[in-house]
């Protein structure tokens, strides 16, 4: 067969260039077609074998009728990743480039879906002829000849460890900026709660005078009932005397006289007058001490994570009453609470909101040189679409725009060490916008005042499409 490729064409064509005239017999005809045709196969195939070996991917093709599935092509590719002349693997089975050991699970899969006539697609660890290992992501698909028999696999690769390295860093990157945020908002909580308790302490001494008003009440109301209470026994003792002597017959003038006497000692109609006023005044004292700390209890309540209705109305007056002690010689506070809904909150926290914003705006008035009888707190509460809003203005020096951009700035503060650390609005706004899915503005005049407006979805967290950044404006 060699003989002919080789020679006939040249005998054709030296008999075509020597003899013109003397025509190629029908034979010869016939093997110069034969030959030219298989030339122009041959060169098809060379110039494909060319883009295979220019290909980066990796092509393997085997003999799926031998045993161990021999390998009879592959690209360059394949020889060269693998660091091997090409044919030191030509004949050889998948596991000289993918070692049973490293690959067990993958190649009994793969085994299995081309006996069974389908594709597989897998990743293996390739060894190369160093010993040194890589991953590769495989596509093989069976060869069918025309009966339906598998015949060949052919495998085509490419190295992916640089891809799989890039997504193992990815991972750890996903993995760490995960932990960071976890570690944020821990330490988010934590400083909350810090300033929380801070804020209770330093409420603790002012409800503490706040009580001390009305036990003082309660005090004087208790003192003047027992001195009261002896004077009335005084009387009893009188009356009873009174009912002996005029029982045992003594003259009826003589016995009055003596009563009435008595009665005047004890000022009996001064104790008919004051005795309920006492009353009055004691459980006045004592429902206020009760509502004080009722207050302070509901103010201070453990925070559960969880957020359920609240009444913001209830909750601004019980602020105001815990914080009375905070503004009470600085300002007079007026609240237009107005008709809202509930709002599913965490009260707690949004105590801790207005409780910032209330002490803020008691300092602002203090730092203007008003005092109580000209310093005006007004807060307001009103309806809006799906939301409410709560706004509080004080009359106090007003923010410098230089400031309005970083009063919500952790530890930005204009405040000596002692009266304010900077978390207050920090923790505001993080309340208010991360927890809350509210919003929150401050509009400032210097020498005239500020207002902070807060805005709060009705249904929590959960319905605020888009928590909004807090603005200074
Ligand atoms: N109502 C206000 N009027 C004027 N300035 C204000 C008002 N509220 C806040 N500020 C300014 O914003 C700064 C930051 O307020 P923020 O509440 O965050 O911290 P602070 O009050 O200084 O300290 P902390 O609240 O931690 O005790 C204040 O120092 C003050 O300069
Ligand atoms: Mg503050």
């Amino acid at each position: 067969m060699r003989f002919v490729m080789k020679t006939l064409p040249n005998v054709a064509e030296h008999r075509c260039e020597k003899d013109r005239l003397d025509p190629l017999s029908p034979l010869e005809e016939l093997l110069a077609a034969e030959i030219t045709e298989r030339r122009r196969l041959r060169r098809e195939l060379d110039v494909r074998n060319c883009a295979l070996d220019a290909a980066a991917t990796h092509i393997i093709i085997g003999d799926a009728t031998r045993p161990g599935w021999p390998v009879v092509y592959m690209n360059r590719a394949v020889a060269r990743d693998f660091g091997y002349e090409p044919h030191e693997l030509l004949g050889k089975g998948p596991s000289a480039f993918f070692p049973n050991d490293l690959n067990q699970v993958q190649l009994e899969g793969i085994t299995r879906a081309l006996s069974d006539g389908r594709e597989a697609r897998t990743e293996m660890r390739g060894r190369r002829k160093d010993g040194t290992t890589f991953w590769m992501g495989l596509f093989i698909a069976p060869v069918k000849d025309a009966s339906g028999g598998i015949t060949h696999y052919v495998g085509v690769g490419a190295d992916i460890t640089a891809r799989l390295e890039q997504e193992r860093t990815q991972r750890q990157l996903q993995d760490q900026l995960y932990s960071e945020m976890q570690e944020r908002e821990r330490m988010a909580i934590e400083l909350r709660l810090a300033q929380k308790l801070e804020s209770v302490g330093r409420l603790a001494a002012g409800v503490a005078h706040e009580i001390n008003t009305p036990i003082q009440y309660v005090g004087d109301g208790v003192a003047f009932l027992e001195s009261a209470h002896a004077d009335q026994e005084r009387l009893i003792a009188a009356y009873r005397d009174a009912f002996f002597r005029l029982g045992s017959g003594e003259p009826a003038a003589s016995v009055l006289e003596a009563v009435r006497n008595a009665e005047q000692e004890v000022d009996l109609e001064f104790l008919r007058v004051e005795i309920p006023k006492a009353f009055v005044r004691t459980l006045e004292g004592v429902g206020r001490v009760a509502s004080i700390v009722r207050a302070m209890k509901e103010f201070a309540h453990p925070d559960a994570n969880a957020q359920s209705p609240a009444d913001l109305n209830h909750a601004i007056e019980t602020t105001l009453l815990v914080a009375h002690n905070e503004y009470k010689y600085s300002a007079q506070v007026e609240a237009k609470l107005g008709s809202i809904p509930e709002v599913i909150c965490n009260v707690g926290e949004l105590n801790q909101v207005l409780l910032n914003l209330i002490v803020n705006a008691a300092h602002a008035i203090q730092d203007s040189g008003k005092d109580a009888s000209t310093g005006r707190i007004t807060i307001t509460s009103t309806a809006a679409r799906d939301g409410v809003v709560i706004s509080i203005a004080d009359n106090g020096c007003g923010i410098p725009d230089e400031n309005l951009e970083k009063i919500f700035d952790p530890f930005f503060t204009t405040k000596p060490v002692g009266r304010g650390t900077g978390q207050g609005l920090a923790i505001v706004r993080s309340i208010v916008a991360e927890k809350h899915g509210g919003s929150l503005e401050a509009r400032s005049t210097v020498g005239v005042g500020t207002r902070f407006t807060i805005r709060l979805p009705i249904n929590g967290r959960a319905s605020a499409t888009q928590p909004k950044a807090p603005r200074a404006a």
